[in-house]
């Protein structure tokens, strides 16, 4: 493929400076959520995000539609790197990534209406009048499956599904290309996340929208997204086709988190009897260079090069996968 990416992240890396005071604080303590994070997206791909609680991906999502400000690093979108640009050069492009957000219950303000929430990107950003930002949300409603007269309602007048199929025309109403996706099925029955997800494939297809798609549910990943990325305490350690992540995880990390996540049987998404990865627990940042491998202290397949030396994203075998690991298990097929 000679196209340009829809996305291209290099080198990413975000850094929260925790306490309070506005000013520059010298000395400050700060915490490392993002670091080196580099990937692709293809026009028309959804690619997937996998990880424990706390890894990122939050983070990674936010820092893509500008909600968080990269520390390091650059975004390039279509070709253009958006993290040159001030917040003027920046404006014709923040219509072209939305975002639909982890909590729907969160984003969907109770004394909104369904109007007003759903024209509120088109009103952030200056976009059309009062009637055309109407019908636009109209016509997003309806997309999404819900009647145009759900514009005057509050959205707890909705159920769970109605109220993220809410949440989609909200990042749809700007017209955008990419969307990142951020646990958007998480908190719903499994027929109504199967609905959601069918709908959301169905969109992107019609509408040849480029998906970040963000989840815990391996049923999920492997239903939407044809490659995916794990982030292990903010770094990416393997990102590969789905259906060979899944058959033939290489990372240490990566065999982990699917044994811990929910898996994907005959068509149902049923709960591990497998305990989770044990929490980062101590909020330590993520460990920067020279300090060997982040996964090493959990790692079963640890060797002494892999707590010292750092280790980098690397292509490893024909299937296109990258793997960040001194001693990954499997061998090349
Ligand atoms: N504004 C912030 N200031 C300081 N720390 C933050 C901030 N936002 C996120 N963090 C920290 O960054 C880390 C990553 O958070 P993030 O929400 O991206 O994780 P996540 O992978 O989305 O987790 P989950 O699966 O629970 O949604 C966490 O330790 C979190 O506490
Ligand atoms: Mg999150």
């Amino acid at each position: 493929m000679t196209d340009t990416p829809c996305l291209r992240l290099e080198k990413i890396g975000v850094r929260f400076t925790l306490g309070e005071g506005g000013l520059l604080h010298r000395g400050k303590e700060t915490f490392t959520a993002l670091e080196d994070v580099s990937l692709d997206i293809a026009r028309g791909e959804c690619l997937g995000l996998i990880g424990e609680s706390g890894s990122g991906k939050s983070t990674l999502g936010r820092a893509v539609v500008h909600l968080v400000t990269p520390t390091a690093g650059r975004i390039v979108f279509g070709g253009t790197d958006l993290t040159a640009l001030d917040a003027r050069g920046l404006r014709p492009y923040r219509p072209r990534m939305q975002m639909v957000f982890q909590d729907p219950g969160e984003s969907l303000n109770p004394r909104f209406t369904v109007e007003d929430i759903v024209t509120e990107p088109l009103r952030l950003l200056h976009i059309g009048t009062k009637r055309t930002q109407r019908a636009l949300a109209a016509r997003m409603l309806e997309r999404v499956g819900l009647p145009a007269a759900a514009l005057a309602h509050r959205p707890t007048q909705y159920s769970g599904g109605q109220r993220q199929r809410i949440a989609i025309a909200r990042a749809l109403v700007t017209e955008p290309e990419l969307l990142v996706l951020d646990e958007p099925t998480s908190g719903l029955d499994v027929s109504m996340q199967a609905r959601i997800l069918n709908l959301l494939r169905d969109l992107q297809t019609s509408l040849g929208l480029t998906y970040l798609f963000i989840t815990h549910d391996v049923g999920a990943v492997s239903y939407l997204a044809r490659r995916v990325a794990v982030l292990y305490r903010g770094r990416v350690v393997e990102i590969a086709p789905t259906r060979e992540l899944i058959r033939a995880p290489r990372h240490p990390y990566t065999v982990a988190l699917l044994d811990a996540l929910p898996r994907f049987i005959r068509g149902a998404t049923i709960p591990s009897p497998a305990a989770p990865p044990p929490p980062v627990g101590d909020r330590a940042s993520v460990p920067t260079e020279g300090r060997g491998c982040a996964y090493a202290p959990r790692c079963p397949q640890r060797q002494p090069p892999c707590l010292e030396t750092d280790v980098a994203l690397e292509p490893a075998g024909i299937d296109g996968r990258l793997l960040a690991c001194h001693h990954p298990f499997g061998t090349v097929s």
